[in-house]
């Protein structure tokens, strides 16, 4: 099924000069990039986002972390690109993240994990309209065959 997913090129990426490597690893999955900025999360905007996490205590130094620096929140799609996308980022924790993953390649640890992928459509529909609101900036476009 075509689908949209939200992702965001977390800080520790942009630290570590990884963005490019992990936009390629997720084209490479045969997404397509159908939106893509660069933001800085305030405290307000973060907590909204990971309201899910509100009660674990690892959701303050999340907040903390993703309003450190600034971000590229994109999105994706293709077909299965909810379920694509996280296989190619893999788990949470790098430790346990498959052989090739984005995450076990190159995670510092289950917090600082490079790339945030939607876990559902329905949590996809939500990201985007928070941080894509009215869908501007996305555009849903085709291959093309480009001649002389
Ligand atoms: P994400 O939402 O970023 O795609 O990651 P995920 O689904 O694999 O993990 P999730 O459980 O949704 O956690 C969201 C983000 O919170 C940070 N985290 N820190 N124990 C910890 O310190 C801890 N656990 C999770 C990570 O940045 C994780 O990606
Ligand atoms: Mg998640």
């Amino acid at each position: 099924m075509m689908e949209k997913t939200l992702i965001i090129i977390k800080a520790d990426a942009f630290t570590k000069r990884l963005v490019g490597k992990v936009i390629s690893k997720l084209e490479d999955s045969g997404l397509r990039i159908l939106g893509a900025k660069m933001i800085w999360f305030d405290k307000a905007l973060a907590r909204e986002f990971y309201i899910e996490h509100k009660s674990k205590d690892f959701y303050y130094p999340l907040i903390n972390f993703i309003t450190s620096n600034p971000v590229m929140v994109m999105v994706a799609g293709g077909e299965n690109a909810v379920t694509g996308s996280r296989k190619i980022i893999g788990a949470t924790d790098p430790a346990r993240a498959r052989e090739g993953t984005i995450r076990r390649m190159w995670a510092q640890d289950g917090r600082h994990n490079i790339v945030h992928g939607s876990d559902s459509p329905v949590s996809a529909k939500r990201e985007i309209n928070l941080l894509f609101p009215g869908e501007e900036g996305i555009y849903e476009w085709e291959d093309k065959e480009y001649r002389l």
